[in-house]
């Protein structure tokens, strides 16, 4: 069935004893220490910049509207709300939330009373204001020179074939329908047309296996799946359709059945005569679609109407779908977009972030579009055919903010300066960096050399779960520190908290937690409101617990510190140890496994499993083969493990819990650090573990 791949690792804490804890000691698995804490003083970067005038004056004026937003909701919100089209006005006290588990079940609303449209928002909405022919999408092949634009007017009527479609299917309000495609406009366009017919979208990342795939399919019963026949990436090609073909596959065998599969036919990389095709099930897109009108109805839906699930890793268990609503993420996401990237309407945006991801919902589909903006598609990678290629696509459309992760500037920055400075780059204004702390080196090369000390670089900490930027230093507004994702947004009040949640004051150190609902945050998990407030309000009760450490400076400034609980963040990619322990437990030669982040000079973490065996079964690179290979089945090729340790045995407390702090320091490096180790049942493993360390690596 569905959780199969999830089976609990033989060492896994019982569920029970997950769900009843109340304190953070208990959930999180690394020391943080929640103390008073300084923070040492950074370079000092420009205070200034003087070719970015920002839509907020400065601090003072930020100040005072943060002010309100926190202290009257409604009417802040309410106001950011106005420039949008509302088939129905919201109530005048629209927000209402519940954010403490002992009052009773979390709850939040925003723009209560009010019915819209996202897609209205983001397309029509310009259209009829005179601006159908400004370019929404400038989409950019993998190979160099292969490109093409879409208007507003353009992506409008493609959104109606395609909404069109999807009603002529069957598929109606509130029913989930998923997407698996490559980085063509088809993506950003299906999202919209499900939003248009009030369908749920559910975007599985391309990169994803036919198990997980199939998993999210499961999950949210999507009868409808929406792929593409193949893709290149740099040199490789990617059989979309196959993979699908086989998630589907798997599906039925769960009894699931997928009814139709919308095969977008992306004959560049993979035309349709190398595909399967299973007549009754399948269809092409260019052949389905385009007969249907341009024009679709829209569905008005209330503000707390579903619009996508996006499945994200945890803990424990298999990913969990987040579930964003409507009317808040619409605001919420617009506003962070127009303050965080300075962004006026027509300006030539550049995200780097795959679809499949939040930040490519967010900060690629609607964000950039709810503000009228020109947003640069790109199919490929960035360092395809060279380092360069960023940059000669920035010169090529005139990029003037640019958005990636601390991953991508890592390895840019590896492959030299020349890459860079054989690009213009004068149209570029802001840079903006997501997914994982950066570190003060890669932030200074993003700032002198790419941005040439003239564009300020926006850190921007947020996840899945928020739907937008929650902290995150606005543009020229007041001064950034390297590594510091620095102030709240608009309605976000951050706290700091110790083991017992007690709110730490001033200069501390802890568990980063959020005070107060804001427009976007998740309303559930999908299928699992239980979870949900497991997961995220029982830790600390009274609070949204982000799962993150942080520290607050002398300036009040926020500096992350990354995750404290078993989740690693590899190239800005969230994965779930306990998910990749259970794909290595279910290989049949493997005992036990346990999986932890070590630091990785490109992708910030990677990840490190220590694998015992079966009695009896010898240690073998084909069985290292294999085990990697199981993972890249299960999840898919990017939570392959770089190392795997032969581990003669693990270190468990003697009711059986593994003590993951020994691991990460015995993988680190610095067993010289491991602290307390007398609760180990056997304490000699540590040095058998650093003795088997060598033939690991
Ligand atoms: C986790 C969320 C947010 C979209 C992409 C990732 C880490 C994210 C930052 C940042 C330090 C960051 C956190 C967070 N993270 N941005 N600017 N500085 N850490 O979304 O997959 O939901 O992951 O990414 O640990 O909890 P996600």
């Amino acid at each position: 069935r569905l959780g199969s791949q999830f089976v609990q690792p033989a060492y896994a804490l019982a569920p029970s004893a997950r769900a009843s804890a109340r304190c953070a000691s208990v959930y999180t698995n690394r020391t943080v220490m929640c103390q008073a804490a300084s923070v040492a003083a950074p370079e000092t970067v420009p205070a200034t910049y003087p070719n970015v005038t920002p839509h907020i004056a400065d601090r003072a004026q930020y100040e005072q509207l943060y002010q309100r937003s926190v202290t009257d909701p409604d009417g802040f919100w309410g106001d950011m709300a106005e420039q949008f089209h509302w088939q129905r006005k919201w109530d005048d006290k629209h927000v209402s939330y519940n954010f403490d588990v002992r009052q009773g079940p979390i709850s939040v609303e925003w723009y209560k009373g009010g019915v819209t449209n996202i897609c209205y928002n983001a397309l029509d909405r310009h259209v009829a204001a005179g601006n159908g022919d400004v370019p929404a999408f400038l989409w950019e092949g993998n190979d160099v020179g292969r490109d093409k634009t879409m208007t507003y007017a353009e992506v409008l009527d493609d959104v109606c074939r395609l909404a069109n479609w999807l009603r002529s299917v069957g598929v109606q309000k509130g029913d989930a329908v998923a997407i698996y495609m490559p980085m063509l406009c088809e993506l950003p366009i299906a999202m919209l047309a499900c939003a248009r017919i009030g369908a749920v979208h559910s975007v599985v990342f391309g990169g994803f296996s036919a198990e997980a795939l199939a998993g999210r399919i499961e999950d949210c019963q999507a009868r409808v799946l929406l792929t593409a026949s193949g893709v290149m990436r740099a040199n490789k090609k990617i059989d979309l359709k196959k993979i699908a073909d086989d998630a589907v596959k798997l599906c039925a065998k769960n009894n699931f059945k997928v009814e139709t599969c919308l095969v977008y036919d992306n004959a560049n990389a993979m035309p349709r005569s190398e595909c399967a095709f299973t007549p009754g099930r399948d269809v092409w897109w260019q052949d389905a679609v385009a007969d249907f009108p341009t024009t679709a109805e829209v569905e008005w839906v209330d503000s707390e109407h579903p619009l996508f699930l996006l499945y994200t890793s945890g803990s424990t268990g298999k990913p969990k779908g987040v579930l964003h609503s409507t009317g808040g993420y619409m605001v919420y996401n617009a506003t962070t977009t127009k303050y965080a990237f300075n962004l006026s309407p027509g300006d030539v945006y550049w995200c780097t972030a795959d679809c499949g991801w939040i930040t490519g919902h967010s900060y690629l589909t609607y964000g950039p579009l709810l503000n009228g903006a020109t947003n640069v598609v790109f199919e490929g990678v960035p360092t395809y055919p060279d380092a360069g290629r960023c940059w000669e696509v920035v010169d090529k459309y005139k990029v003037k903010q640019f958005y990636t992760a601390p991953t991508a500037i890592r390895s840019l920055m590896r492959s030299g300066d020349s890459h860079v400075q054989k690009h213009k780059r004068d149209s570029l204004q802001i840079l903006g960096t997501v997914g994982e702390p950066i570190n003060p080196e890669a932030w200074r090369w993003y700032h002198d050399v790419v941005g040439d000390g003239r564009c300020p670089v926006v850190d921007t900490w947020w996840q899945t779960e928020t739907g937008g930027h929650m902290i995150l230093p606005l543009p020229n507004v007041w001064q950034q520190k390297p590594g510091s994702a620095t102030l709240p947004f608009f309605g976000v009040v951050p706290v700091l908290l110790d083991e017992k949640g007690n709110e730490l004051k001033g200069e501390a150190e802890g568990y980063l937690c959020i005070k107060n609902a804001w427009p976007s945050t998740l309303r559930t998990v999908y299928g699992d409101h239980e979870r949900y407030e497991t997961n995220y309000f029982k830790p600390f009760p009274g609070y949204y617990f982000t799962g993150d450490g942080a520290k607050r400076d002398a300036d009040a400034y926020y500096w992350i510190t990354g995750r404290v609980d078993d989740v690693i963040n590899v190239s800005g990619h969230r994965i779930g140890t306990a998910e990749v322990e259970s794909a290595l437990v279910g290989h049949n030669h493997c005992a036990e496994a346990a999986v932890v982040g070590f630091e990785h000079p490109i992708k910030g973490q990677g990840i490190y499993a220590y694998v015992t065996l079966m009695e009896g079964v010898e240690y073998s690179e084909d069985i290292r083969k294999d085990l990697i290979k199981a993972v890249r089945n299960t999840i898919g090729a990017f939570a392959a493990p770089d190392v795997i340790h032969w581990a003669p045995g693990l270190p468990k407390t003697r009711s059986g819990k593994i003590m993951r702090r020994v691991l990460r320091k015995i993988a680190a490096k610095e067993e010289d650090q491991l602290g307390d180790v007398s609760t180990l049942a056997d304490p000699g493993v540590v040095q058998q573990l650093v003795a088997s360390r060598q033939a690991a690596l």
